[in-house]
């Protein structure tokens, strides 16, 4: 990235007066804090699709043994490039953990269907939104979860460890599990009695 910093340099040499300057000044510094303060924008959906499960697909595909007509293929990360790429994804999956914390972070926006909504029994995003509001305490210890597992597929990264890798990516899938079992899967109307 050494080229991004000389631009940046001949950028400021060239702007001058404007490099280093602070932002406009408001009012007070409490407006300031709040209007700069991080604001949760995505919706708990959009991080799902965005970040979650893009980063863990690129852990979990990192390490497969795939059998085909050709014989048994042990999949793994090999160059250094492909070790960067999934350690990208593990440093993404550890600090999505913090984004889905956040206090006033949306289940869903008007409009958008989570998965399953629409089938007999399964929960709105409204209905979700209702049970992480009634207790938040577990929904931050699950994102907590999710982030130990990710810090620990990093360090089983940064070993070249793929045992260890691959004992982790069945970690994180529990971490996610766990947090769906209790928000996401539970029906809204109990199953319907069996017939005597
Ligand atoms: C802290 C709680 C939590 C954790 C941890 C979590 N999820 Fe979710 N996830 C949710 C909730 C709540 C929903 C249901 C609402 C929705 O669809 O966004 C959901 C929905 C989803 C969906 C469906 C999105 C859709 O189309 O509506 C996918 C895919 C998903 N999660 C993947 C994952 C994966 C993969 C992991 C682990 C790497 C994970 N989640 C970890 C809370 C969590």
């Amino acid at each position: 990235m050494i080229w991004r910093t000389a631009s940046a340099i001949t950028l400021c040499a060239a702007l001058l007066a404007g490099c280093g300057q602070k932002p406009a000044e408001t009012k007070t510094a409490a407006n300031a804090a709040s209007a700069n303060a991080p604001k949760p924008l995505a919706s708990i959906h959009e991080l799902m699709l965005s970040v979650v499960d893009e980063s863990a697909d690129v852990i979990w595909n990192s390490v497969a043994t795939i059998s085909d007509a050709t014989g048994v293929h042990e999949h793994r990360p090999q160059t250094d490039a492909e070790w960067a790429k999934v350690r990208h994804a593990a440093i993404a999956l550890s600090e999505s953990a913090n984004l889905l914390a956040m206090e006033g972070r949306v289940v869903s926006h008007p409009g958008q269907k989570i998965d399953s909504e629409g089938q007999p029994g399964a929960p709105t995003g409204a209905i979700i939104q209702k049970r992480i509001d009634g207790d938040r305490a577990s929904f931050v210890a699950y994102a907590a979860g999710l982030q130990a597992a990710s810090m620990d597929a990093v360090a089983a990264i940064d070993r070249k460890d793929v045992a260890a890798l691959e004992k982790v990516g069945g970690e994180i899938d529990e971490a996610c599990e766990a947090c769906h079992e209790q928000f996401w899967y539970p029906p809204t109307e109990p199953a319907a009695k069996p017939k005597a």
